[in-house]
């Protein structure tokens, strides 16, 4: 998942399992499947080096690293990675225009569809929050619980997301969806990976929701575009504008901003 803007996230992972970037760091290091390393002897190897004393020194007052500080340390860096000048910011500080195709893809994301009337939603905004400007599932309004959908991926999850963490059956298959920003950057998509790009992301909400999904969002159960619709049913235009507005939220200021790149690398 993507990490910018991070520090307002409240809920961590797809499953929520951590509730602050401190313990959320803790999991990658130590996880069989991640990093594999006790947190306790990455220590041991950082204070053996001649490069991190000081630097734990200039920030925490002690040349002794301790397994506390590099989790702070870590998550106090997560928490600069502040994404806020995408064209869509910029449109929305009255500093540059959209064009017709992504004023287009902003009314279909933040719409819901309703057959009866001339205008088609895709209905992206239930679940990628526009109005906190995250673009995730997060709603400081609605709380945490309501922060987690199965978007219908398939009829019987693989993964059992949100459930691991409350062991309510209600939430089997839930995850969280993650902000769109910079999405054009950060195929593939989903939890599992399985779509490559944003067009196949765009056929499966417009064509191929699996209705007979356990706990499926009620508004992806019945969002449609045509009477007696069964799927979203977005035209090929349709999606493209979508995907014209996602391409908004990329921001090459974060992206190049030199902070964030590999300090080893000249
Ligand atoms: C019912 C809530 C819901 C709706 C509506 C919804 N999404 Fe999602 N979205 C999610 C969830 C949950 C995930 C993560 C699912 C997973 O990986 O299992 C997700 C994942 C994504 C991802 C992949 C993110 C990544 O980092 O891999 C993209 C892209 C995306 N959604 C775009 C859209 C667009 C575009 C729309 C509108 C057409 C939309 N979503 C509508 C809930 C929703």
């Amino acid at each position: 998942m993507s990490l910018a803007n991070i520090l307002w996230e409240p809920a961590l992972n797809w499953d929520g399992a951590a509730t602050s970037l401190e313990t959320q760091a803790l999991t990658p290091i130590e996880n069989p499947v991640e990093l594999h390393q006790s947190l306790a002897v990455g220590v041991s190897k950082l204070q053996q080096t001649e490069l991190y004393p000081p630097l734990f020194r200039n920030a925490f007052g002690s040349r002794t690293i301790t397994e506390e500080n590099v989790l702070k340390a870590l998550a106090q860096f997560e928490r600069t990675l502040i994404s806020a000048n995408s064209k869509y910011d910029k449109y929305l500080r009255n500093e540059t225009e959209l064009n017709s195709q992504e004023i287009a893809g902003k009314v279909l994301f933040s719409n819901h569809p309703d057959p009866t009337i001339p205008v088609a939603g895709a209905d992206c905004m239930h679940c990628h929050n526009e109005g906190n400007r995250l673009f995730s599932s997060t709603d400081y309004t609605r709380g945490a619980a309501a922060s987690f959908f199965n978007n219908g991926l398939d009829s019987q999850p693989k993964d059992a997301g949100r459930f691991i963490i409350t062991g309510q059956e209600s939430d089997r298959g839930k995850m969280r969806a993650p902000t769109l920003r910079n999405i054009a950057l950060t195929a593939p998509y989903m939890h599992d990976g399985r779509f490559k790009t944003l067009e196949q992301v765009l056929d499966h909400y417009s064509d191929h929701v699996a209705k007979d999904s356990p706990n499926l969002d009620l508004n992806l159960l019945t969002a449609t575009n045509k009477r007696n619709g069964t799927q979203l049913s977005l035209s090929a235009t349709q999606k493209k504008q979508v995907i014209a507005f996602l391409l908004t939220l990329t921001d090459s200021t974060f992206i190049q901003d030199k902070r964030f790149s590999d300090p080893f690398k000249p």
